[in-house]
């Protein structure tokens, strides 16, 4: 089986002035899941390493770049699972760390549970030897500035979901294994303790070797009245190709519940799709040694993987 990665960097708005950063975001996380597959890497560590890149860029909702609660804390949730023998592990309002994407994967391979939350999953985090960092350090001068206008204005809730962000990955290895993984800081000013889709297994995302793996962002509560992912999955299993489930799936929410969002979705035989509802979504793939990448509705530019490593 040849590897293909597909990375999403969030559904939403994204302003003009954040299109690069964003941009090479994702690609940077995509040319980092890809190397880990054409040496032979599993889905899992591909989708865990791009995953943690973007954690790590503060242009995106998750770990440092997380938009902050109603007490102007950061507070996190994220989801990872193989689609080899559909384990998963998830961390839901978890503080203080750099990575959730890791903690999720530790709990789904050393504990027998799949999700431990806040206080449990700090405690957790302490017996892995997992740093804890100050919370500070997760919050940047952008996401502290959302904060305070939306505790000045009154919030109003169609705006909220405009701007939800959330990072993700989805990958097929050379053994034909799929894997997902998905972390976000939430929604801005959301009440302490509140957990998203991103947590929750089938709605942030879902993994089957038999069917394909998805990665999901947009409006957490939406997507878990629809549980997103594992519906997007249904309709594969139905004979859908995974562009046309994507849209499906995602019409669904719009009608249904008027909810918007994104998807990646890579199927078992490593065709992939990056769709939205949302005016936008950054996205990048790498299949065939060759990068694409969008953020528009249409948009799609195309290089190798050698001038996209040369020009970094
Ligand atoms: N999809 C991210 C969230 O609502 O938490």
């Amino acid at each position: 089986m040849k590897p293909v990665i597909v990375v999403h960097g969030g559904a939403g708005r994204i302003f003009k002035d954040r299109e690069e950063g964003i941009r090479s975001g994702v690609i940077r996380a995509a040319l980092k899941g890809y190397s880990i597959l054409k040496q032979g890497g599993s889905a899992l560590d591909a989708t865990e390493e791009a995953v943690a890149s973007m954690e790590d860029d503060p242009h995106f909702n998750a770990g440092c770049g997380s938009v902050l609660n109603e007490n102007g804390e950061v507070e996190m949730d994220a989801i990872i699972m193989d689609g080899k023998n559909l384990a998963s592990g998830a961390v839901s309002a978890v503080t203080c760390i750099a990575n959730p994407i890791n903690l999720a994967r530790l709990v789904m391979e050393k504990t027998e549970h799949m999700l431990l939350t806040d206080r449990g999953a700090k405690l957790f985090a302490k017996v892995m030897d997992v740093p804890e960092i100050p919370g500070e350090k997760l919050i940047t001068e952008r996401s502290l500035e959302r904060w305070k206008k939306k505790l000045e204005a009154d919030s109003n809730p169609v705006e909220f979901k405009k701007e939800p962000g959330t990072v993700g990955a989805v990958a097929i290895d050379n053994e034909g294994n799929v894997a997902c993984a998905t972390s976000t800081g939430g929604l801005s000013n959301k009440l302490v303790g509140r957990v998203g889709d991103s947590a929750c297994i089938g709605c942030g995302g879902y993994a089957d070797n038999q069917v394909g793996a998805v990665s999901t962002t947009g409006h957490g509560e939406s997507i878990m009245k629809v549980v997103l992912a594992r519906l997007l999955l249904y309709h594969m299993e139905q004979g859908m190709s995974p562009e046309k489930a994507a849209d499906t799936a995602l019409n669904y929410m719009k009608t249904r519940v008027g909810g918007l969002g994104g998807v990646i979705v890579v199927s078992s035989s490593g065709d992939w799709a990056a769709r939205f509802s949302t005016n936008q979504m950054s996205w990048a793939t790498v299949k065939d040694d060759q990068l694409q990448y969008g953020i528009h509705t249409g948009e799609l530019y195309t290089s190798s993987v050698s001038e996209a490593l040369g020009s970094k």
